[in-house]
């Protein structure tokens, strides 16, 4: 009789536990989506005003300043990250985030468009629950120039790329990969 009083519980808390993912799923995709279009949009400006190089400091400078902005706040933690980093320090995926871009790898091999993945799960950790989203960032046409292979990327792009990202591992990408993901956790 006791033994079964933690499954009845599991049962019932069940579909409220459901309920609080899709509800944080969505305020995370409310963050998430305006985010991801104005990088685009920064980049397209960028690059059809000033080429390629003068759209580097979009990456490097708007993308993380506007995902510390955010953070700050929404009280969440926001992130841009790859399982093939130019910048280590800011892009490098957790475990977690690991194993959700491979699944997204898994998905996008079996034909799902990256374009539209995501995926969110509450994770217990010792300092406490949080919530997770992670939401796939798809490479585009206008990425190629700074992420795409060797002879997609201008002379003046490389040179400085070389110079301050000489263990960059974050070219060879074609429209349609993952380049990363968005990542965002959330104390609950
Ligand atoms: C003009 C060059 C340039 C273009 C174009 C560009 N990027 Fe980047 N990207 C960079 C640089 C430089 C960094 C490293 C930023 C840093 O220092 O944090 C970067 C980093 C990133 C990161 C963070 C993970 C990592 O590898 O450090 C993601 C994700 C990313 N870019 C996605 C994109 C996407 C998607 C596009 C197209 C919409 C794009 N980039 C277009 C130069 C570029």
């Amino acid at each position: 009789m006791y033994r079964s009083l933690p499954f009845i519980f599991a049962l019932f808390t069940l579909p409220a536990w459901a309920d609080d993912i899709t509800k944080l799923q969505e305020e995370s995709r409310a963050v998430a989506l305006p985010f991801m279009k104005q990088l685009m949009g920064e980049n397209q400006k960028a690059v059809s005003e000033g080429g390629p190089a003068s759209a580097v400091g979009v990456c490097k400078t708007i993308a993380p300043k506007a995902a510390a902005d955010i953070s700050r706040k929404q009280g969440w933690k926001l992130t841009r990250v790859s399982l093939k980093v130019r910048n280590p320090l800011l892009g490098t995926a957790d475990a977690w985030e690991q194993k959700v871009l491979q699944g997204f790898e898994a998905r996008l091999a079996k034909g799902e468009k990256a374009d539209a993945m995501e995926f969110a799960e509450i994770v217990k950790e010792p300092a406490g629950n949080s919530f997770r989203y992670m939401k796939a960032i798809a490479l585009q046409p206008g990425c190629v120039s700074c992420h795409g292979n060797a002879e997609q990327i201008p002379a003046d792009v490389k040179a400085r790329l070389a110079e301050e990202y000489p263990h960059d591992q974050a070219t060879g990408y074609a429209p349609g990969q993952i380049r990363g993901g968005l990542s965002i956790k959330r104390a609950l």
